[in-house]
C-alpha cells in the first residue's frame, strides 16, 4: 500500500463478511479463515492503496468510504475508469491473472478496507464455488460497464455522455431519481473524457433547462 498510513485498526467480524455481496451465500466455515487472515485497514484521502504497474499481493474490500480507478499517462492526464464504494473489491485482476497492477485505486476520501493476500483468496476461491461465481459475476458487471462507455465515448456528445454517466449513478428515492454519491465536475470529467469547463457548462445548461435540480447533497434528475 502507497502512501499508507494506518489510523486504527479494528478487527472485521463475520457480519460485516456476510454484508459484503463478494462473500453472499459463502458459508461460515469457509469465510472464519478469510476473517482471520483479512487485515483491517483505514486510509487517509488520497492515499494511492494500489499503483498500476506494481506486482500483486492482495484483493482489497472497502468497507466504508470510496475510491477512484484511474490510469494516467506520462503527462500526468488522467481518466477515471470507475468509482468504487463501501461493499465493492478491488485488485482481483491481478490475483487472476499473475499480472501487475493495471490501474492505479485512490482513496477519494478516508476509507476503511479489508486486505486479503493472494494465497488466502485463492485458498477460498478453490474451497468456495460462490466466492468464484460472485467475483465472476462482478467481472462481468465490469465488463458491460466498459462495453457502455466505450459505446457512450465513440456514439454521444459530452450532453449526452454526461447525461448517461448522470443516470447511471442515481437510484431510485420515493419516486425519483437522485445521485447520493459525491460527483465532482472535475471527477465526471475525467470519466467521461471532456474538460471540467464543459462539463460545468453542461451541467447548468441542464439545470437551466429543468432536467437536474442540484440540491444539498444530491442531484435530482426529472425523467419527464
Ligand atoms: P488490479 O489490476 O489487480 O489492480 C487495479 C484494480 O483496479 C484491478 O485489479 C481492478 O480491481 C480495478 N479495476 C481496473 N479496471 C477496472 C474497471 N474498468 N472497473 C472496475 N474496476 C477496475
Amino acid at each position: 500500500m502507497h502512501a499508507e498510513q494506518d489510523l486504527g485498526k479494528k478487527a472485521p467480524s463475520l457480519a460485516l463478511l456476510h454484508s459484503i455481496p463478494m462473500f453472499a451465500g459463502v458459508p461460515d466455515a469457509q469465510l472464519e479463515p478469510i476473517l482471520r487472515m483479512a487485515v483491517y485497514r483505514k486510509v487517509p484521502r488520497h492515499t494511492t492503496i494500489v499503483r498500476a504497474g506494481d506486482s500483486t499481493d492482495s484483493l482489497y474490500v472497502i468497507i466504508s468510504g470510496n475510491a477512484r480507478v484511474q490510469v494516467s499517462d506520462a503527462e500526468g492526464r488522467e481518466v477515471i475508469l470507475t468509482l468504487l464504494g463501501p461493499g465493492e473489491f478491488f485488485g482481483e485482476m491481478g490475483l487472476i491473472d499473475g499480472s501487475p497492477r493495471s490501474a492505479d485505486v485512490v482513496a477519494s476520501e478516508v476509507c476503511e478496507l479489508l486486505m486479503i493476500a493472494k494465497a488466502d483468496f485463492k485458498k477460498g476461491l478453490a474451497d468456495n464455488f460462490d466466492l468464484c461465481l460472485n467475483i465472476m459475476k462482478s467481472l462481468v458487471q465490469r465488463l458491460r460497464e466498459a462495453d457502455r462507455k466505450i459505446e457512450s465515448l465513440a456514439l454521444m456528445d459530452v450532453y449526452g455522455r454526461v447525461a448517461k454517466l448522470l443516470l447511471e449513478f442515481s437510484t431510485e428515492e420515493d419516486g425519483e431519481r437522485v445521485i447520493r454519491r459525491k460527483l465532482t465536475k472535475q471527477d465526471i470529467a475525467k470519466m467521461i473524457g471532456a474538460s471540467r469547463e464543459m462539463v460545468s457548462r453542461v451541467m447548468k445548461d441542464l439545470e437551466a433547462s429543468g432536467y437536474i435540480r442540484v440540491e444539498e447533497g444530491r442531484i435530482v434528475l426529472n425523467e419527464d
